[in-house]
């Protein structure tokens, strides 16, 4: 029987940490319980000392999940401590995680003690945490580059005090995979009481090796991961959890081990983690990015159309992402224009294809993206977007909660005007080109980008929609973003 990998989210306190990325308590209650029905066993809800504000919504994540165990961050102080014993005093099951410095770098120029004295204060906080609570964990900061007896001697003691977890965090994402792994093993191998506590992996991205060290440690016989949903976290991030909950599965037999994440949740949960957050995922993000399964080039078209386990090793469905999509870009071959031919119901023969190809090709020398109008019209059909343009735009915003906006389009020749009340002037556009267009979709992804910097820069803005689970993209650009978006939107709706 596979062995079971603890997964502690911490998209709450190190994700939180992370600039602009602050959530509100109803927003991070609304992120607890999906985390909660996704499977993860324990979420790190914040650092209750921090703020009135942090110690609250532990709080309420506290009330509001069942199922999970709710954890609060520490210093090895008393006060933080008792803090944050007050704010779990109403969890299910609560969590104490304790910990300091391990690494002469911390213990020096840190902490500016010695290490005898850590040791003692350690011992110290761990006893005092496990008056408490039953589950107390400790972490070992900067362990990926503390001096290995050391932290033997400190995961000992703390285990001899009480801790029941012991975190070996990478903090400042130094390590290389086989170092953190042998740092597990030698853990595993040479503190005596090891038997008595689990170990637990938290690694940072500093060097782009936070999963493959996660790995490493599970690997060596680590029984806790500690990840954030997209990797978000301090600098460069954390341990995502969708890439170790897809590793660990992808390979459950030669880890032989498993977790209870319930995967096909993950695409949902990382939509709303950049949404609430306001994190974009870089497109080519392993797992959750938008181009995680999509095929551009011919070879591979063609191959994922035969077979999708040709190119794909993760089935999208399974990770709840709604379907692999076949880009055409001037490297597709003739199975991927065929496929886009088919999915617009047109059937073909094999010398129309060969003379659609050839004009396909010239347009997308000449074109970055093809849309299905582009191909309808290359084969000669009639086209179902209409020429659109924003002739007349008009936004009012008294407050953030009502914004009004007056839109006139001109389709075809013909001008239509709609006016709409909205939640932001995005929202009240949105609705007024909803009423126009009379086709609502569902906003995916909203990207705003500064051309320059300046504050008489272009906003550039990017705009993903769904509609009946098909994708759309929409750009837009003008000094005015809310303008550049409502153009964005209105090209993404009529490609729709
Ligand atoms: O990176 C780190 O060391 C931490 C600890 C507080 C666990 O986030
Ligand atoms: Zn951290």
């Amino acid at each position: 029987m596979a062995d079971k990998i603890y997964v502690f989210d911490t998209t709450l306190r190190d994700g939180e940490q992370v600039p602009g990325c602050q959530l509100n308590t109803i927003e991070k209650i609304e992120v607890a319980k999906t985390l909660e029905q996704m499977g993860v066993d324990i979420i790190e809800a914040g650092f209750p000392v921090s703020s009135p504000g942090d110690f609250q919504s532990v709080v309420e994540i506290a009330k509001a999940v069942n199922d999970v165990e709710v954890c609060a961050l520490t210093r090895a102080v008393a006060k933080d401590i008792d803090v944050a014993a007050e704010a779990l005093k109403v969890a299910n099951a609560g969590r104490i995680h304790t910990g300091i410095g391990s690494s002469d770098i911390h213990i020096e120029h840190k902490l500016k003690t010695t290490r005898e004295t850590i040791l003692e204060k350690a011992a110290w906080a761990a006893k005092y945490a496990r008056n408490y609570v039953d589950s107390v964990e400790f972490y070992c900061e900067d362990a990926g580059r503390a001096d290995l007896e050391f932290l033997a001697r400190m995961v000992e003691t703390v285990i001899a005090n009480g801790a029941t977890v012991v975190n070996i965090p990478d903090t400042t994402g130094y390590c290389l995979p086989e170092q953190y792994g042998d740092k597990i093993a030698y853990l595993m191998n040479n503190v005596p009481n090891i038997d008595k506590a689990i170990l637990s992996c938290h690694c940072h991205n500093d060097l782009g090796m936070a999963t493959a060290n996660t790995i490493a440690g599970i690997q060596n016989g680590a029984r806790q991961i500690e990840v954030t949903v997209n990797g978000i976290g301090e600098r460069a991030g954390n341990t995502s959890l969708e890439e170790t909950a897809m590793i660990i599965k992808s390979h459950s037999e030669a880890l032989n081990l498993q977790t209870d994440i319930d995967t096909s949740k993950i695409y949902n949960v990382s939509r709303m983690i950049t949404r609430l957050m306001r994190m974009p995922v870089q497109p080519n993000k392993a797992i959750v990015g938008r181009n995680a399964f999509a095929h551009s080039s011919g070879i591979h078209q063609d191959g994922v159309l035969k077979n999708r386990e040709n190119y794909e090793i993760i089935d999208p469905k399974e990770v709840g992402y709604p379907e692999s999509s076949i880009i055409l870009t001037a490297r597709s071959g003739r199975a991927a224009l065929k496929h886009h031919i088919e999915r617009l119901g047109v059937m073909i023969s094999k010398d129309e294809l060969d003379e659609t190809y050839k004009k396909f090709l010239k347009l997308a020398d000449e074109k970055k993206d093809i849309t299905d109008d582009d191909i309808l019209k290359l084969l000669g059909k009639e086209v179902s977007s209409k020429q659109l343009e924003i002739v007349d735009f008009e936004v009012n915003c008294t407050s953030e909660a009502n914004s009004k906006a007056k839109i006139t389009i001109d389709i075809d020749g013909e001008q239509h005007t709609a006016e709409a009340e909205g939640n932001g002037p995005l929202d009240a556009s949105k609705k007024a080109i909803d009423k126009i267009m009379k086709k609502p979709v569902r906003l995916e992804e909203y990207l705003v980008q500064a051309v320059t910097g300046g504050s008489d820069d272009q906003g550039k803005v990017h705009i993903q929609i769904s509609k009946d689970g098909i994708f759309n993209y929409g750009f837009g650009s003008n000094t005015d973003v809310i303008f550049a978006s409502a153009q964005a939107y209105l090209e993404a709706v009529n490609k729709a």
